[in-house]
């Protein structure tokens, strides 16, 4: 039997970047995403004589690594396991594929082992393979809570993606590998940054506003706080010793340019993840528009457009005969 089960990636709002368990990949803070459609990651999984992955048709060493590290910490008494994964998406447009990836794994796992996991265990399931997982379970506007004294992590859903469908355009700015992973650079962070602790006890601030810009459809308020915990994250990483610089010049020129918009009354704002890729987000209907003026942008390689979209499913289950 195979079962193959899909995920989008999701865009941090208010960011997570620090782990207070690094074994248990719990978060520092909670964090709040949106999750995307189009981008897509979808995972066919059965049981096998012996262990396989591949990414894109692939063998990917690294790749393997980490997913079968992630199948024995979280079910050590595995079967061997076939894995078979696919990205719809560039991975130069520095989506967290690690998000999407995780939680088709979660989904796929459940479905196959018949694990009957509730929604809550499938997003802590994902996050011990990557924060950012534990969000891509559900769709549209999302919370990933922490509790430091349970030290657990609840995911919620905030808004369907129907309710506010906000657009996103990503400007691709340089399309290598990223320097410094997120895991190792937010490690790197709270060992060294003079600012993490202050980021950290902030994060809750930002996410009660958050919360309530989405609420109420305030997109000039999400907009602010969104911005703003972007551009802490940032100082954070800048200011760890030695300073994590994700932001290229063609970074900051998007970022200007988002602002001068805005400031022109057009309803969008920027968010950027451990990489030079600059996420616009705009208000339904804008993304046109906002693409075709970013697209200008010189060191701007390539635009994509996509929208909000649902959380992680199964697509299909196959019995193959022997
Ligand atoms: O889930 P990870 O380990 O890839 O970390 C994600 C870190 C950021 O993308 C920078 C922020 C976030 O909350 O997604």
């Amino acid at each position: 039997m195979s079962v193959t089960a899909c995920a989008h990636p999701n865009i941090a709002l208010v960011k997570y970047w620090g782990k207070s368990n690094p074994e248990l990949n719990l978060p520092a803070a909670g964090s709040l995403s949106i999750t995307l459609n189009q981008f897509l990651t979808r995972t066919r999984m059965g049981e096998a004589a012996e262990d396989l992955f591949l990414l894109n048709g692939q063998p990917q060493e690294a790749a393997r690594r980490r997913v079968f590290a992630w199948l024995d910490a979280v079910l050590p008494d595995r079967p061997r396991l076939r894995v078979e994964s696919e990205n719809n998406f560039p991975t130069a447009a520095g989506l967290a594929s690690s998000a999407s990836g995780f939680a088709a794994l979660t989904l796929a796992l459940d479905s196959l082992l018949n694990l009957n996991l509730s929604l809550a265990q499938r997003s802590t399931m994902a996050r011990r393979g990557s924060g950012s997982a534990a969000r891509s379970v559900l769709g549209g506007y999302v919370r990933l809570a922490f509790d430091a004294g349970a030290g657990e992590t609840t995911v919620h859903g905030l808004r369907d993606a129907a309710d506010w469908p906000l657009e996103v355009v990503v400007a691709v700015t340089e399309s290598g590998p990223k320097a410094v992973s997120s895991g190792a650079g937010m490690n790197h962070s709270s060992a060294t940054s003079p600012y993490y602790d202050r980021w950290v006890s902030l994060v809750d601030v930002d996410l009660a506003a958050a919360e309530e810009a989405i609420a109420a459809k305030d997109f000039s308020a999400l907009a602010d706080v969104s911005e703003a915990s972007c551009l802490a994250m940032h100082a954070v990483m800048m200011a760890s010793r030695p300073g994590l610089i994700y932001l290229s010049p063609a970074t900051l020129a998007v970022i200007h340019r988002i602002r001068e918009l805005r400031a022109g009354g057009t309803n969008v704002f920027f968010t950027v993840d451990a990489g030079p890729q600059v996420k616009a987000v705009c208000a339904p209907g804008l993304a046109d528009g906002v693409a075709a003026d970013l697209k200008r942008i010189a060191g701007v390689t390539a635009v994509h457009q996509v929208g909000l979209g649902p959380g992680a499913w199964v697509e299909s289950t196959r019995v193959e005969s022997a």
